[in-house]
């Protein structure tokens, strides 16, 4: 059989692909990266950057060639659906045996909002291709704080979010890609498993305002919004209709409490616990400030 040690990563310029392709340069395993820009290549040792867009079929036997499993995460937009499978079909072509799709942690491929149902189709071609896969199912992530709501602590000592006080275990993008690290390279007991990644303790938007007035030595404060406001201003900055549509409901579902679950599933696989909020504020803590 053919010797197939590499590595495809697509998304590999996004949040978790960078912190993915840092795991798999230190631990000496060869990548292929994956980006529509040549422009984005981060240099590290061991990764080789090809251009390829998942749009275009054509464009992706040169980033499978030779990989023995592949890391498939890109952004959700209206062609989403027809670029994921597009990257599955040319795995099997390119006899990958193993693929790791990032989806998210409500897929549902019958779901009437849009991003939880494009993953949801996703992960039905998936199964239905019979190639060896592991689905990461991803909860609310931390990083997700690092943009409007950190641009805001740092503005005026507080940050608006529309949750009410309801509780979701967000988790870390550093641990979601040191459990896809896991998946890849020791992918034996994984294979054809669905894992939804949480972190170990469900927190509302006041336990986290706490946590950064700590760490910062000063009050910062968590001011409630209604979901019409919060719908308002995403509607005001340009968000599509869909994904305005998609976050209200998750919003809703944690105002209702129906977003507090925690799984075990980060710890299982890293044999650690997952970061908590207080790590993850001290670590980013200059976004803060
Ligand atoms: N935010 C959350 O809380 C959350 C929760 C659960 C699941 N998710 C899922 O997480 C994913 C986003 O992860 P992220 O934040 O790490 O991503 P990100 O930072 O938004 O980066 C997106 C990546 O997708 C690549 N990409 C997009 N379209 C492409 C195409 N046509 N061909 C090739 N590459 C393409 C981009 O590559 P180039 O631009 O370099 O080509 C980039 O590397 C989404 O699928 C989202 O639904 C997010």
């Amino acid at each position: 059989m053919e010797n197939k040690n590499n590595i495809t990563v697509f998304g590999a310029t996004g949040r978790i692909g960078k912190e993915l392709l840092k795991l798999l340069s230190q631990a000496r395993i060869p990548v292929t990266a994956v980006t529509r820009d040549q422009n984005k290549a981060i240099a590290l040792p061991g990764v080789v950057w090809v251009e390829a867009d998942m749009s275009d079929k054509t464009s992706l036997s040169a980033a499978l060639h030779g990989s023995r499993a592949v890391f498939l995460l890109s952004s959700v937009g209206k062609d989403f659906v027809k670029q994921q499978n597009n990257v599955i079909e040319a795995a099997q072509e390119c006899n990958v045996r193993h693929l790791v799709k990032l989806s998210s942690g409500v897929a549902d491929k019958e779901s009437p909002l849009y991003i939880p149902r494009v993953h949801g189709e996703v992960e039905a071609f998936l199964k239905g291709s019979g190639l060896p896969h592991t689905i990461l199912r991803s909860n609310g992530m931390m990083q997700n704080w690092l943009g409007e709501l950190s641009d805001s602590v740092k503005q005026e000592r507080k940050f608006y979010e529309s949750t009410g006080e309801g509780k979701r275990a967000y988790v870390d993008i550093r641990d979601i890609a040191a459990v896809a690290f896991t998946v890849l390279t020791t992918p034996g007991k994984h294979i054809n498993k669905t894992y939804l990644l949480t972190g170990d303790e469900a927190i509302n938007y006041d336990q986290l305002a706490r946590v950064i007035s700590d760490v910062l030595s000063e009050t910062v404060t968590y001011v409630p919004l209604s979901l019409e406001e919060a719908g308002r201003q995403m509607t005001e900055a340009g968000m599509p209709g869909w994904a305005v549509e998609t976050f209200l409901a998750y919003d809703q579902a944690q105002r209702n409490g129906q977003a507090a679950f925690v799984t075990p599933a980060v710890q299982d696989i890293l044999g650690r616990p997952a970061t908590t909020i207080e790590k993850f504020t001290q670590d980013y803590a200059d976004r803060f400030r």
